[in-house]
């Protein structure tokens, strides 16, 4: 009788064991994670983004974010509550990736003086979703003591491997027409160069502008620059060789001598008539050092085997007939077969286009007007 009750007592024992089980086992904190969680390098993401299921608790922690700073598997914790208001901790994986290219902040032209040593990646600006210090390193090849334009290449990448490559060009200029542009103001001409303008001195592109739209200040006196009149002299020397005799009859002029030449114009033929033949003061090339006249400063040099050699030999020079006929409209005078000036044989050639001038205004898309 007695084994009977003990039998009874201990199935009984074993039913509320079970039901306590079964009720326990439903009752259990049940939390599912999303599967396969990928974000993005400094994502802002918090540990409850990526619970899809809570049953029989709830969460318990604020939410807090995670850190997706380094790129990797990353174990990330959320407490809850269980059922009977218990803590519980749960964890999750997700993978912190990285597929965005780093950003290339650099200038696509970059103008330089032969012969000088240049850091191309200074200035260049390394930015990306990392957050990490980025190498930009230089691709291609030039050769700094040679005048011309190298197309060269950035390229930065990131410590996930992805890659940005961008293309720049690097103008490598000789000393006499390079000037340092650092600090001056841009703005961009109508066929796209990029102008500078500093200390009142306009530069497109690097070269110095000097025409009825551009001009000098009144104290801008570099006289005749020694480096234009050795280059003057090898020119001269070539076409003496062919027994030709050309000279320089009027080389830098001030803004002071300027001023005189241009009113006596407009004494003797009016001010509409000296406008299509003589700057004004502070507009005339002379002024700037880099250029010249030659010989007769007339239509009565135009036909002279002198002025007929220049006009097909002085780009091999560096020097371009600055006022080639039949473009006073894009000049703004009339044409002077005797006024020269440097630009160096890299501009020279372009302009000199197989003998068709092409006028600066028009090359760099500028106007000259009052
Ligand atoms: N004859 C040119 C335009 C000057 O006066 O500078
Ligand atoms: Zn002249």
């Amino acid at each position: 009788m007695k084994k009977k009750f003990v039998l009874i007592g201990v199935i009984v024992l074993a039913i509320i064991c079970i039901l306590l089980f079964v009720f326990m086992y439903f009752k259990a904190l049940d939390v599912k994670f999303k599967n396969n969680i990928k974000v993005n390098v400094n994502e802002k993401v918090y540990n409850t983004d990526f619970i899809v299921k809570i049953k029989n608790g709830k969460i318990k922690d604020k939410k807090r974010l995670i850190d997706t700073s380094k790129v990797g598997k990353k174990k990330v914790f959320v407490n809850f509550k269980n059922f009977f208001n218990k803590s519980e901790k749960r964890s999750y994986y997700i993978s912190v990736i990285d597929t965005e290219k780093p950003l290339i902040e650099f200038n696509d032209r970059i103008i330089t003086e032969q012969g000088k040593d240049i850091d191309l990646t200074k200035g260049v600006v390394v930015k990306d979703n990392s957050l990490e210090t980025i190498e930009v390193k230089v691709l291609g090849e030039y050769d700094i003591n040679k005048t011309g334009e190298y197309k060269l290449f950035y390229v930065a990448k990131d410590s996930s491997g992805n890659k940005t490559k961008e293309g720049f060009v690097l103008v490598v200029r000789d000393k006499i027409i390079n000037q340092d542009l650092t600090g001056a103001k841009t703005f961009k001409t109508s066929k796209g160069f990029t102008g500078y303008v500093k200390n009142g001195i306009t530069y497109i592109d690097g070269y110095l502008i000097a025409n009825k739209t551009y001009s000098l200040p009144s104290t801008y006196n570099p006289g005749l620059l020694s480096d234009v009149l050795a280059k003057a002299n090898v020119m001269f020397a070539a076409a003496k060789k062919e027994g030709l005799n050309i000279y320089i009859s009027s080389g830098f002029r001030s803004y002071e001598t300027q001023k005189n030449l241009y009113n006596n114009y407009v004494n003797r033929d009016g001010k509409a008539a000296a406008d299509t033949y003589s700057a004004r003061a502070g507009h005339s090339e002379h002024q700037t050092g880099l250029a010249f006249d030659v010989n007769q400063i007339s239509s009565a040099f135009d036909n002279t085997a002198e002025a007929k050699w220049l006009s097909s030999n002085a780009y091999k020079y560096g020097f371009i007939l600055r006022y080639p006929k039949g473009k006073d409209g894009e000049t703004g005078y009339r044409y002077e077969s005797w006024h020269f000036r440097y630009v160096g044989t890299d501009l020279a050639s372009k302009l000199y286009n197989n003998g068709n001038w092409i006028t600066m205004e028009s090359y760099f898309g500028i106007t000259s007007k009052y």
